[in-house]
């Protein structure tokens, strides 16, 4: 039922903030993450694990790689990201203290499941994050976190992104809390942070009209690039797979800090470029690079489209047209900087009279290699 909604996809982006809502609940305990399932699974393993391998494919492989700096900068813990058809056949090393943490929305994909099933034979203990309860995965697991984004039909993945971040934040401060590697300070404050990102979204929400106009001004473009740097870099990937996957068009995601060892050589007049903008305030490391990135593509007559803090002045300038999202800790930023995204690989969808909850070729869950 889509409930009054055009299409499942419309539906399941406007339900994100409910997604990361029911994700949350029952997990933060008088303002710290506290993970019941965690608990339950042992907190002295959690306390005693020296690295992290996230298996996954696609958007849930995203969800990993914006994790990575979560739990890496909070839980001071190793993590590598791998695509789970990648990890299975090459006799990946797996130590006594590697925890290997699978997401996977349907919790039945293959390949997934063969690389929890392959490092669980190894002696490796694995955690689950999935969204589908009694799934196969979350079975074979040691553990689970399920994601309670509810049911996701359309094919692209869209609310059960966000709630898979959500739930491996949930992680990341939780592994933080055993290992005594943030403050109590610190952990509440983290936990502030999530607890305000369904708000948050629903103002992202509300920029739908004017990225609607972007893209049926946009239903031509035959090639989409992204560019996004630290977090924002696997939202530049997601965006462009959402494109990919939704409009038929031809999308890459590059890291910012990439630009100038080659792709900058695909820019000519007129080519879109989407970029996701640090925050001036929380990035202020990494804010000013970004905007000498689109002042050095802009030279070259890209046209950009800038996702950046409101209030961002620095873009402005630049950019030929920006969308704007509250303000938020950089790690969270990416959250919100991946809603317009969405919106826009929809709405090219549907400008382009193509089926946007079933697109060709694909399935929604891949249970075979
Ligand atoms: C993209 C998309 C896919 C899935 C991938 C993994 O929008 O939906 O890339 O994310 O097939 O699926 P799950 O999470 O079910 O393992």
């Amino acid at each position: 039922d889509k409930g009054g909604w055009s299409s499942f996809m419309a539906k399941e982006v406007s339900e994100q903030p409910d997604a990361v809502a029911n994700t949350l609940r029952g997990r933060i305990t008088d303002g710290v993450v506290t993970v019941p399932e965690l608990t339950a699974f042992g907190d002295d393993i959690l306390a005693g694990v020296g690295r992290i391998v996230i298996v996954a494919c696609g958007t849930a492989s995203y969800a990993g790689a914006v994790a990575k700096y979560a739990i890496e900068k909070w839980a001071r813990v190793p993590v590598d990201v791998e695509l789970s058809h990648e990890f299975r056949y090459r006799e990946p090393v797996l130590t006594a203290d590697t925890l290997v943490v699978s997401i996977s929305q349907s919790g039945e994909t293959m390949d997934t499941l063969m690389a929890v099933k392959y490092a669980m034979a190894e002696g490796t203990k694995a955690i689950s994050i999935c969204n589908t309860q009694g799934a196969t995965i979350p079975r074979e697991s040691d553990a689970v976190i399920y994601t309670h984004a509810g049911p996701e039909v359309a094919v692209a993945s869209t609310k059960a992104f966000v709630a898979q971040i959500t739930a491996l934040y949930l992680f990341a401060l939780h592994l933080a809390r055993v290992r005594g590697s943030l403050t109590q300070a610190e952990l509440r404050a983290q936990a502030a942070q999530l607890q305000a990102i369904p708000e948050k979204i629903q103002i992202v929400l509300g920029e739908a009209p004017a990225i609607k106009q972007l893209a049926t001004w946009m239903s031509d473009t035959r090639a989409v690039l992204f560019l996004g740097r630290h977090v924002g870099f696997p939202i530049a990937l997601e965006g462009a797979l959402k494109l990919k996957e939704l409009a038929y068009i031809h999308a890459e995601g590059f890291a910012a800090g990439e630009l100038k060892h080659g792709p900058i050589a695909l820019i000519e007049p007129g080519q879109p470029v989407f970029v996701v903008v640090p925050s001036p305030r929380g990035s202020a490391h990494l804010h000013p690079k970004v905007i000498s990135n689109i002042q050095e593509i802009r030279a070259r007559g890209a046209r950009i489209i800038a996702i950046a803090e409101l209030g961002d002045a620095a873009v402005l300038p630049f950019a030929d047209t920006v969308i704007h999202i509250p303000l938020a800790a950089p790690l969270f930023e990416p959250l919100l900087a991946v809603i317009p995204l969405q919106i826009f690989a929809m709405e090219l969808s549907i400008a382009k009279g193509l089926d946007v909850d079933q697109p060709r070729n694909l399935a929604k869950s891949v249970t075979v290699e």
